[in-house]
């Protein structure tokens, strides 16, 4: 907490030395008053200044108004708007050294420098909180509809995929209940009081029910201290898993679970693979009602690439399409025929082709081994080979 507010300090002076010395002039119809006054206040010329404030004594108070009208004008930025209360806060306070000018002006200038700093503050908090929450992969903050939960005394919301893929696949819910894009889906109250959207389980059957005014804040619960158990994943607790599970009709095996702890993969997140290879939890794959038709496949591609220094890419089908409907990938984010596809690391960091998942709730593309895992002498038995990255030319 000491280091960030002590970053927030660094920062927040930070902008102010950018507003004061690096900014030029940024008013377009600025008054030759105006002008001359900065251009000495930037060289620090003193005696000249203080000539210029006792020459325009009349009209000194009008030329501080129109600074803080064009500085509060709502398309200005933190930066524009402080540099130009800045200014204000020089004439005034050389109004009322060199022209026995009024404190009024001076206050009303500091007032607002102060609110702007507060509200800019209290912005970059807010940001700063928000990438705490995301950094559990696919724990999302959902907040299309901030102002209206604001004035119900509403917290936005937190998604957290590790929670619900504990006890369903994505395909329980990717594309049946959601389109698996954020901020696509208009979730709202009546939605959700309709059966659809979170209220397909959050209905006192299957979940916990969005309707009973006890439960709103265990959805609502970004920024609250509450909320940190789904970060630093201790919401986990074998028997609460258990109990879910049993009530879902999933399976949750803690004693299976080397140490009993959760598997982590190297960067501390959640290793789904290997939890799915010792068997310690057997998520459903479809709600009653909504069958899982498509199935799972069986075969391996192996991505060849052209790159020496890296490892081919071994894809395998089983362990996606045990998660992931065919139908989600095929044909929109993959040609569903061997070899049709050319993989690029380009398109990942875009959210395009694997990135669609990886670096979003799926493992991150920043564990390039995961991926690139088959040393190029081996080509594992079955597999079959794509070789649209290895014609490329070597880069
Ligand atoms: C219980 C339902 C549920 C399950 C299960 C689920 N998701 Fe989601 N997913 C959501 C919701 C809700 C959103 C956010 C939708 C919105 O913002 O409108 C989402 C969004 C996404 C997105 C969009 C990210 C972006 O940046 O646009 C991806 C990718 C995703 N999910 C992948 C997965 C994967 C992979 C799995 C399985 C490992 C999975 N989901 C399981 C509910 C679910
Ligand atoms: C496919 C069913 C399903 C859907 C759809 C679903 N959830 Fe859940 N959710 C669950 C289950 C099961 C749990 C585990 C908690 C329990 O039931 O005791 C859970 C737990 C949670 C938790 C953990 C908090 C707590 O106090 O236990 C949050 C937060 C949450 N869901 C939010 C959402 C939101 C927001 C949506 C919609 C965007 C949503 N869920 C959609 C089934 C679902
Ligand atoms: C299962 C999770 C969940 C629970 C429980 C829940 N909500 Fe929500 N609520 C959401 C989601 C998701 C949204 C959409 C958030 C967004 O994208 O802005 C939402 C949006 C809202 C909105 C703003 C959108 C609109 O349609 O007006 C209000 C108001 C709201 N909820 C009230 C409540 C109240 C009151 C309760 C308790 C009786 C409650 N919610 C319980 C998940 C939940
Ligand atoms: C989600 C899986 C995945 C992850 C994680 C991943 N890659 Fe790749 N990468 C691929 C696939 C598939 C290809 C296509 C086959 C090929 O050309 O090697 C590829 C291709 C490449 C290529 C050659 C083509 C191009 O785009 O330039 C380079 C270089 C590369 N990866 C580097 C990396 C590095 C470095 C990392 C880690 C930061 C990484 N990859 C992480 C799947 C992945
Ligand atoms: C996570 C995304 C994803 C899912 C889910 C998925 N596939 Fe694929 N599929 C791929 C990729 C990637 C390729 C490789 C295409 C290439 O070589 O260019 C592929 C290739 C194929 C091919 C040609 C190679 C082969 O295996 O014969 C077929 C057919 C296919 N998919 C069918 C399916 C079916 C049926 C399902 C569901 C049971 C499915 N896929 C699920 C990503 C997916
Ligand atoms: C629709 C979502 C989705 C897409 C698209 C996708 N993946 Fe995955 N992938 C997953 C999920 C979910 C897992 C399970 C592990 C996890 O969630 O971290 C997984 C696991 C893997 C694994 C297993 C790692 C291990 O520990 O054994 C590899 C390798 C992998 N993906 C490579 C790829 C490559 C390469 C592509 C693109 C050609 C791709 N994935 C596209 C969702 C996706």
């Amino acid at each position: 907490m000491r280091l960030k507010s002590f970053i927030l300090k660094i920062t927040l002076f930070f902008a102010a030395f950018v507003v004061i010395f690096c900014i030029p002039y940024l008013a377009a119809e600025e008054s030759e008053f105006r002008r001359q006054f900065i251009e000495n206040y930037k060289k620090d010329s003193f005696y000249a200044q203080s000539g210029l404030v006792k020459k325009n004594k009349d009209t000194i108070v009008s030329e501080i108004d129109a600074l803080i009208n064009e500085a509060m004008m709502p398309e200005k930025n933190f930066q524009e708007r402080m540099y130009l209360l800045d200014i204000a806060n020089s004439m005034a306070s050389m109004n009322i050294h060199w022209n026995n000018g009024s404190e009024d002006v001076l206050n009303r200038v500091e007032k607002l420098q102060k609110q702007e700093f507060e509200k800019e503050k209290k912005k970059t908090e807010e940001i700063e909180r928000l990438k705490e929450a995301e950094k559990v992969p696919g724990n999302f903050i959902l907040s299309t509809y901030k102002d209206e939960m604001a004035k119900h005394g509403l917290s936005p919301v937190i998604y957290p995929h590790w929670i619900h893929r504990s006890f369903f696949r994505c395909k329980v819910c990717h594309e049946p209940i959601f389109i698996m894009k954020r901020g696509s889906n208009n979730i709202t109250r009546t939605s959700i009081l309709e059966g659809k959207h979170c209220g397909a389980c959050h209905n006192g059957k299957i979940s916990f029910d969005a309707n009973a005014q006890e439960n709103c804040t265990r959805c609502h619960l970004f920024g609250k201290p509450e909320s940190n158990p789904l970060m630093d994943l201790s919401y986990y607790n074998h028997d609460k898993f258990k109990e879910i599970a049993s009530r879902i009709g999933s399976e949750w095996n803690p004693e299976k679970l080397p140490g009993g702890k959760l598997p982590l993969d190297k960067l501390g997140f959640i290793n789904w693979v290997e939890l799915d290879k010792i068997k310690a939890f057997n998520p459903r794959s479809a709600l009653d009602g909504t069958p899982d038709t498509e199935g799972v496949r069986d075969t391996s591609i192996l991505f060849e690439t052209s790159v020496t220094f890296l490892n081919n890419v071994l894809f395998s089908h089983r362990i996606h399409s045990t998660w992931v409907r065919c139908s989600l990938c095929h044909p929109d984010i993959f040609k569903p025929e061997l070899g049709a596809n050319k993989v690029k690391m380009i398109e990942m960091k875009d959210g395009k082709s694997c990135g669609r998942c990886h670096g979003r709730v799926a493992f991150t593309y920043s564990n390039c081994l995961r991926c690139h895992n088959q040393p190029r002498e081996n080509i594992p038995q079955g597999a079959l080979i794509n070789r649209a990255g290895s014609s490329a030319p070597a880069q």
